[in-house]
């Protein structure tokens, strides 16, 4: 029996209102005196007319008894429900342990696909921590979706086109070898970028014209400039594939913007077609200004055809491949304008679902000490560098807690790994992220390890017992601190939705913290193994379900979560 929802129906046919807008208006108040479950009325009183507090008094008197509710209260504005603690114990937990991994879990998507565009490294630069917060945001959404009975299809848009291409064969042709990019892969590529733009900066602007020359040539299928291209995108390819490697995550699809090079004519003519194409001095755009935004480039003067030209393109071809619900692009807010104007462009085209369906997930920067990061500049923290150090911290610490741990070089880089992406998805994407080893990697604070380390308490617990607790008596479990964690437990359904409806994984983020408290505080105040038979199978059964729901929320966001650490 869903408590909340109960609730809901009882105030719903009380105020004549819908149980759904009831439902979601319910909350649960941070103080437990205050109450389990509390709806707050002022909603209400623009359309009765009445002061909140005297609507609360009212909706108290025409609601029926309800026989797991201890007390009804008002409170000001709230009408407070007190719940009868075991018979919610027996009910939270019971369906917890049915369900087992696949508690929260619903098919509320019907089966309808989402595609998801995140990570898109773009070839030649290395993967920088700005390309991890599109993919850890991404992918966590991805398994969000998943989970509410979505077809998830993640797609990683490889940006292996475009003018970048041309700086570094530019550069390479100038000051670059075979060698030494064999050497030094990636960073030697980065290497040539920087010193482009170094030498432009510095004055060379003839540079830029040798740049997009190579460009041209590419379009135009160049052999050597292709074969140059090819072997540029082999080479950063394999140094993904270790991140990706070591993050656990692989794509649906790795169709990148090169994909897309002889497929934008058709879409180019349909532009011009359709007449929202103008030529402006040689070059063709859509003008935007009746929308308050500057035109969409989609053609230059010199007939080249820009990241735009190949998002319109690919949006298309996504639409009618994957027949998506929504398409949801997972990048820094900085490309907002851009995705804006392009999916306006989309619309304009007489493509109405481009008005609903394309969204742009944006977030903030990844602050370094050092300050914001450019690659041009050549001041990024390499994600392998960031991963590299991340392990040999842990490890320390972990040889420090606990030297005689089995495998401790996998769980070094599940609690390394755990450690960053945790530190991403704290709080709201939009937000920028404070980049810091101390707060990231204690496993005190609000952090992943401290999370994975209460999962791994919850394992040693059970592994300690010496008894069975299938058929523990759960309404034994009411002191304050196993109904506060019953609750957290019980609201893992709603924050999934929530997540999944507001494009926000911070919220099973701070889920599964607030889970990790709520089981310490539990753990500290009430003794699982020392306590009497009956009351110690109880406690190890909701011991059983905290293990269980942390280990499904830290997957949702990629976490693993080890047994011992
Ligand atoms: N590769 C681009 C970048 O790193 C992001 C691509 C985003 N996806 C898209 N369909 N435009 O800035």
């Amino acid at each position: 029996m869903d408590f909340k929802f109960e609730i809901a129906n009882a105030v719903a046919k009380a105020a004549n209102i819908d149980v759904n807008e009831v439902f979601d208006a319910i909350e649960i108040p941070p103080d437990a005196d205050l109450g389990d479950f509390s709806f707050p009325c002022f909603k209400l009183a623009k359309n009765l007319k009445k002061a909140p507090p005297v609507i609360a008094a009212e909706l108290m008197d025409g609601i029926n008894d309800l026989d797991f509710v201890r007390r009804i209260a008002q409170t000001g504005a709230y009408l407070n429900f007190f719940i009868k603690r075991d018979a919610y114990a027996k009910a939270v937990l019971a369906k917890i342990n049915l369900e087992g991994k696949n508690f929260g879990r619903s098919d509320i998507g019907g089966g309808g696909t989402i595609v998801i565009d995140y990570s898109h490294p773009n070839m030649a630069k290395p993967f920088h921590v700005g390309h991890l917060r599109s993919t850890v945001i991404g992918h966590a959404l991805y398994n969000i979706f998943n989970a509410l009975g979505y077809r998830s299809f993640s797609i990683n848009y490889l940006g292996d086109w475009g003018t970048q291409f041309g700086k570094v064969i530019a550069a390479y042709e100038k000051w670059g070898n075979e060698d030494d990019v064999k050497k030094g892969g990636i960073r030697e590529l980065n290497r040539l970028y920087v010193k482009f733009h170094e030498e432009v900066d510095n004055g060379d602007k003839a540079l830029d014209d040798v740049a997009r020359a190579w460009h041209n040539k590419m379009e135009a299928g160049d052999e050597y400039a292709m074969r140059l291209w090819q072997w540029i995108k082999d080479i950063s390819m394999e140094e993904y594939a270790k991140i990706y490697d070591l993050l656990g995550i692989s794509f649906d699809s790795y169709q990148g913007e090169s994909y897309y090079n002889d497929k934008m004519e058709p879409v180019v003519q349909e532009l011009k077609d359709s007449g929202i194409l103008k030529q402006d001095k040689g070059a063709w755009l859509v003008d935007l200004e009746r929308f308050k935004m500057p035109p969409c480039l989609v053609l230059r003067s010199d007939g080249g055809t820009l990241y735009a030209t190949r998002d319109i393109t690919s949006a298309l071809h996504r639409k009618s491949e994957y027949d998506f619900v929504k398409a949801l692009y997972v990048t820094s807010h900085e490309q907002s304008l851009h995705f804006a104007q392009f999916f306006k462009v989309v619309e304009l085209m007489g493509y109405d679902w481009a008005a609903t369906q394309l969204l742009h997930v944006p977030f903030g920067y990844m602050n370094l000490p050092q300050g914001k990061m450019s690659t041009r500049k050549g001041n990024v923290l390499l994600m392998e560098d960031l991963l590299e150090q991340t392990f040999e911290k842990i490890t320390e610490i972990i040889d420090k807690k606990n030297p005689n741990l089995a495998d401790k070089e996998n769980v070094a880089k599940q609690v390394g790994i755990g450690a960053i992406i945790f530190n991403d998805l704290y709080n709201s994407r939009i937000k920028d992220v404070e980049f810091s080893w101390e707060r990231m990697l204690s496993f005190e604070g609000e952090t992943g390890p401290y999370v994975q380390y209460t999962h791994a308490r919850c394992c040693s617990v059970l592994g300690k017992a010496t008894i069975g607790f299938d058929d523990a008596d759960l309404s034994l479990l009411t002191s304050d601190e196993e109904f506060a964690l019953i609750k957290i437990l019980s609201t893992f359904p709603e924050r999934i939705e929530e997540a999944a409806q507001k494009y926000e994984p911070f919220i099973i983020s701070r889920f599964a913290m607030q889970c990790a408290q709520a089981f310490n505080k539990f753990y500290h105040e009430n003794p699982i193994l020392k306590a009497d038979e009956d009351l110690q199978e109880a406690r190890l059964y909701l011991t059983d379900c905290t293990k269980t729901v942390i280990a499904a929320a830290l997957k949702l966001i990629g976490i693993a979560a080890p047994q011992e650490m």
